[in-house]
Parts: C-alpha cells; structure tokens; sequence
C-alpha cells in the first residue's frame, strides 16, 4: 500500500483487499482504537461496558499490557527501499494477508447482533484468521455457512464431559474448522472487580441497578437487547436438551467447565483433534516446552487480556522465553494488549508469528456493527504499513530483534 493520506486532512478510501476504512459519519473520525472504546462506552450500558473493558481486580496486568508495548524501541533504517511492502505471512501451513486475526471472544451478542458471523465474514474478506469461542453467541454452524472461506478456528474450554468435548471438535471438523485453540488461563473464575459492583452475571440477573443501566441505554436496548439471540451461547445450544433458551445454555456452560485441566486432558484433545493445535494462555518457559513436548503445533502466549490472573506477567515480556523454549517447533502467536498496529510489528520482531487483537474488535462491534469491524481491520492494516515504510522493512521477514530496543522508553 502506498501512503494515500493527503496533506489536506482530507481522508481517501485507504484499501486493502476490498476492505477500506469508513470515509463518512462517526467512523471518518476512528483515528485509532481508543476511539472505538470511547463510542462503545457512550452506545453501551455500564455493565456490559465494562465487562469487555475490564479485568481481574486491581486491572494491573489490563494496564501493563498495553504499556508494557510503549517501553520497546524502534531502530529505524531510515535508508531503505520500500515500495513493495507486504504484510502477508505464512503459518500453521497457510497464508494470512495480515499479521494479525481476531481473538475468541465469549459474550459478543451483548454489543451487536450476529457478533461472530459479521467478525468471521470480515476476518475472511481480509484474508486473517477468526477463533471462534465456545461461549460464542453464534454457533460454529452459524460462522461455517456465513464465511466458508475464511480461515476459521476453534477455541475449546475444555469441559467435565468428555463426550461433550468430543462432540464439539466433531462439530468443528465437520464445519472445516482448520485449528483447534484450547484455553487454560481460565480454570476458574477470576474476581473481576467491576463485574461485582455493576452486579454483572451469566446469566443476566435483573435487579434495580441493572435494570437502570439497561434503562439509559434504550438506544441498545432497541438494537441489541430485544434480541433474543443476544444472550445465547449457539455452540451450547444443542446441549441443553428439549427446549432450548439462551440462558438454560449459558447456565449448562457455567456448570460443565472443568474447574481442573491438566497435561493428561490436553494429550486426550491431541489425540482427538487431527488438525493444527493450539494452547493459548502460555506465558512461561516451561509451559511452552511441555507443549512441545506433548506435540502441540502453536501456542498463543496471552494472559487473557488481563482479564483473569492480575499481576500476570505482560505478553511482550513473555515473548522472548516462550520463542525460545518453542525452538523453532511452536508456532507462536501472541495477544493482550495489541492496540496499535506498532504493537504488532514489535511482537513480530520479537518472534511471534502473528498476533490476536480482542477489544478493539469488541468495541467496533459495539459502535458500527459490520462498519466498526471492517474499520478496525483496515486501520490496525493501514498502521502496520506505516510502520514498515518508517522502519524500513518490506516483508514481515525481514524483521528481527535488531529493529527494537528493549526498555528504550522505562
Ligand atoms: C469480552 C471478552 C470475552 C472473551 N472471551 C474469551 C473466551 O471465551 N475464550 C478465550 O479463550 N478468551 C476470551 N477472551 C480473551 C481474548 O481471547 C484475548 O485473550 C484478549 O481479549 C486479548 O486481549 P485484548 O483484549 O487486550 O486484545 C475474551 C476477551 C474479551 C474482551
């Protein structure tokens, strides 16, 4: 892409594939996704709001995950021949058009409805990959038959049942699923502290301050909350026996996670799923090298966006370990605190594959819909070109750790 940005401030369509960043209304002034977050939080009731925002108590790794990106230097080669920039990228033994995909994200119809289907459709226009959670609101089914294209995966939390894991990775097979991503940071619930004062639970429960949250947002309530699907849990939905309602799903969900998984559950769901495997939430040495040793192929080192553990380490500090206990055996990717498209470029010179971005694509689902997201997309795509044609790369890989300094900025 070359730069399209004109000295007048005026801005064109800037295209990547057929994905372009929205040139009228709200979105024309979505300059980055802090943006975005300040839209959802008008457009959103507190609750909900906060539930995607927040994390686990005091919210210092949520913060540190997103500073901790600010303290890495870039070492620019000013004198550098960059026409020609590429962001495409090769792993798991597929191309992507863009270093970076949409996380799994549980609970997205409580900000727009048809959440999942509209994140994966814009996930395959641009060529990335989508993880669909298991508390998704749309089903993998639903995902399927909207974006056969895409580069779909699936996020498993692994379950007490084992005939219900099995019969989800055979769903996810049968829907062409290409990777499954076990999650294991969250064994059990963490105490998110804004969750507790707003009174916010799965299911919803409605008592006076939830109904006033929901009261000053009729905006959402019109065209979010009425939704009968905007609670659901699609993948969960078969399970629950005759009559199926969204929160008799999401109470089968709470009662069904395993409160314990360990090596010997994950060696199960290796033998079970014959496709590429992930174990996202691995932020330690040790943990990558047990997931070599188990004969995974990737690992998403991510503290949940700082939603579960606090005071987990930061993932860009995570990084470099897990790179090197995956001795080149591991695909690594990372998530938490991605923001920028710098954040990403910083993370790949540091040895991820490619990242996962969370809230900012949760917030464009909030304040445009299908626009938000579209919009995100090609604004995170547009930062990282702007970074390649400053720091004097063309191809992904090129970079290395002699484009960043470590603690440049403490
Ligand atoms: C609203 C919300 C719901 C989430 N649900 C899940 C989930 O169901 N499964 C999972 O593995 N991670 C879940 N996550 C964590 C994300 O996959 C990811 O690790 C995190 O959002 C990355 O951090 P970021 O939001 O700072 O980009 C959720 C995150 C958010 C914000």
């Amino acid at each position: 892409m070359t730069d399209t940005w004109p000295s007048t401030g005026a801005r064109t369509e800037l295209r990547w594939g057929d994905l372009r960043m929205a040139t009228s209304g709200e979105l024309s002034r979505v300059w980055d996704a802090e943006d975005l977050r300040r839209i959802a939080r008008r457009r959103l009731p507190r609750l909900i709001f906060d539930y995607v925002d927040g994390g686990g108590e005091k919210e210092i790794t949520l913060n540190h995950n997103v500073t901790a990106f600010d303290r890495i230097g870039f070492r620019p080669r000013g004198v550098a021949a960059i026409d020609g920039r590429t962001q495409t990228v090769s792993f798991l033994g597929r191309a992507s058009s863009a270093p970076f995909g949409i996380c799994p994200m549980g609970g997205l119809g409580y900000l727009c409805p048809n959440a999942d289907v509209i994140a994966a459709r814009l996930a395959a226009k641009a060529g990335i990959p989508h993880i669909l959670a298991s508390g998704a609101s749309n089903s993998i089914e639903q995902v399927a038959a909207a974006a056969p294209d895409a580069r779909r995966w699936f996020q498993l939390y692994v379950f007490r049942d084992p005939g219900l894991n099995r019969r989800l990775l055979e769903r996810a097979a049968a829907c062409g699923v290409e990777a499954l991503v076990v999650t294991t940071d969250t064994q059990i619930n963490a105490k998110r502290t804004r969750d507790f004062r707003n009174g916010f639970a799965l299911p919803m429960r409605f008592t006076p301050r939830t109904i006033y949250d929901f009261a000053v947002k009729p905006g959402w309530v019109w065209k979010v909350g009425r939704h009968h699907n905007s609670a659901g849990m699609g993948n969960l939905m078969p399970e629950v026996g005759p009559n199926p309602t969204p929160a008799k799903a999401v109470t089968y969900f709470k009662n069904e996670r395993s409160r314990s998984v360990g090596w010997e559950e994950m060696k199960l769901l290796r033998d079970i799923w014959k496709g590429p495997m992930l174990i996202k939430g691995i932020v330690t040495a040790e943990e990558a090298e047990r997931a070599v040793a188990l004969g995974v192929d990737g690992v998403v080192v991510s503290n949940h966006g700082g939603r579960n553990l606090d005071g987990t380490v930061t993932t860009i500090d995570a990084l470099p370990e897990v790179v090197a206990a995956g001795r080149g055996k591991l695909t690594v990717l990372l998530d938490s605190g991605i923001r920028k498209g710098s954040d990403v470029v910083k993370a790949l010179a540091l040895g991820a594959s490619a990242c996962l971005v969370g809230r900012p694509v949760a917030f464009a689902l909030a304040a445009a819909g299908e626009a938000g997201v579209e919009h995100v997309l090609a604004m995170i795509h547009d930062e990282i070109d702007r970074v390649q044609g400053l720091l004097g790369f063309t191809r992904m890989d090129q970079l290395d750790s002699s484009f960043v300094r470590l603690n440049a900025h403490p």
